[in-house]
């Protein structure tokens, strides 16, 4: 396999570590912006030179954003080359184009490391609808996120002085309030869901609440009651009526996902015939991230692609009701639908999904986290 590698960032320079150990592989070209020189290896700032460059059979994309990424990624399924991703959110907002692109020009495409970093989740994924159905997929997808929250609760770290640590060790975004705000977790979330029950989801209707807003005085509270925040991603599919939302939840000690730390992922789907099962492991940061793109690179001289079928598109209805956490602004709405008040801190009766997230919107200073369960 003759590779040209885009992006020479924290992802890229481990993906270029690990090939540069293994015969069956080679990064002949890398693109990047800045000056770099590379012992057998060329580096050019342009794509062309490994457009052009009939040797190179797979392109692996490093680079992160939509564009160029995408225009780039489409430019080489064109070119007759296989290709592999770790880029969520080229991933998420094309996934309707690039598999049938790579499926009509008879060309491998896989993006293993898009969801869950180090974690083997896609391709379990696949392998799980082979033969069951699918019916809810999500939990803790973005490891940034999870960072802030473990350090803010666990360490006593203030949320700003946890977010610079977690760009520090490399799990941030590039922009991080693509984590911060749920965006990343929204895009892991299509890509989970899209694959697990063959639909193309409508991506807009899906309502994302982030962690921007949590503070010292909320995980206090959540603390004392022997609770832990998360951000979690959900999707159902209910008989073929489709559900989605990203929002921060509590959990009590003993579940799972309370004791998930740093920036490690916890990802669950559920299946007729297999049940409930959990995928726990690195979910970014360099070499874990490097680890599934090789992976993937394996999987492309075997033969094996991604991810089809990709389905049809279709609509969501989030009518699931919980109670919320809300500490922030107050209006009357809010009022109607205290059940209990926490040091100030509202918990309200259940409501659903659709109201919570659409009254958050006008209130977008708040923090507002799903209760759990009763
Ligand atoms: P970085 O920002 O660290 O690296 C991006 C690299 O791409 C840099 O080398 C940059 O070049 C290059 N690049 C960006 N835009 C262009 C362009 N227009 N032309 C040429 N080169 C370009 O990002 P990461 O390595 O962290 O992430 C890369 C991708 O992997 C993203 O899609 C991210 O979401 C995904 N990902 C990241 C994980 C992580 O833990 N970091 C985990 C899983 C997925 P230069 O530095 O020269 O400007
Ligand atoms: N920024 C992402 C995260 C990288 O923190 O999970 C891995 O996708």
């Amino acid at each position: 396999m003759r590779i040209g590698l885009l992006g020479f960032g924290t992802v890229g320079r481990g993906v270029y570590e690990l090939i540069s150990q293994r015969t069956d592989m080679k990064v002949k070209w890398v693109l990047c912006r800045r000056e770099l020189t590379l012992r057998d290896t060329k580096v050019t700032h342009d794509f062309q030179d490994i457009l052009k460059d009939d040797t190179i059979d797979t392109v692996i994309e490093v680079m992160g954003g939509l564009h160029p990424a995408y225009d780039y990624v489409r430019q080489a399924i064109l070119a007759g080359k296989n290709v592999v991703t770790a880029n969520k959110a080229m991933v998420a907002a094309f996934y309707d184009q690039l598999l049938p692109l790579a499926e009509e020009k008879d060309v491998l495409f896989r993006c293993t490391a898009s969801v869950g970093g180090g974690i083997g989740w896609l391709s379990e994924l696949e392998r799980v609808r082979r033969i069951e159905t699918v019916s809810r997929v999500g939990g803790i997808m973005n490891g940034t996120c999870n960072y802030i929250l473990d350090h803010m609760t666990r360490r006593g770290l203030s949320y700003g002085d946890a977010l610079r640590q977690a760009q520090e060790l490399g799990y941030a975004e590039a922009d991080p309030s693509s984590d911060v705000d749920g965006i990343d977790t929204w895009h892991k979330l299509v890509i989970s869901a899209n694959v697990a029950f063959g639909v193309s989801l409508n991506r807009e209707q899906i309502p994302v609440a982030g962690i921007r807003h949590i503070a010292a005085e909320d995980v206090a509270r959540f603390t004392a009651r022997g609770l832990t925040c998360k951000l979690i991603a959900t999707a159902k599919n209910q008989g073929g009526s489709f559900s989605a939302y990203v929002q921060p939840t509590l959990y009590p000690a003993g579940e799972p996902e309370a004791a998930v730390p740093a920036n490690f992922n916890l990802i669950t789907l559920e299946g007729n015939t297999s049940g409930r099962q959990s995928f726990f492991g690195q979910g970014a940061g360099r070499y874990p991230t490097a680890y599934n793109v090789v992976q993937d690179c394996v999987d492309l001289i075997g033969g094996t692609g991604f991810y089809g079928p990709w389905g049809q598109k279709v609509s969501l209805t989030n009518e699931e009701t919980y109670s919320y956490y809300v500490r922030g602004d107050t209006d009357s709405w809010l009022e109607a639908n205290t059940k209990e008040l926490w040091d100030g801190a509202v918990i309200t009766k259940p409501v659903s999904v659709t109201n919570l997230h659409t009254w958050l919107r006008e209130h977008p200073c708040t923090f507002a986290a799903a209760m759990p369960k009763a």
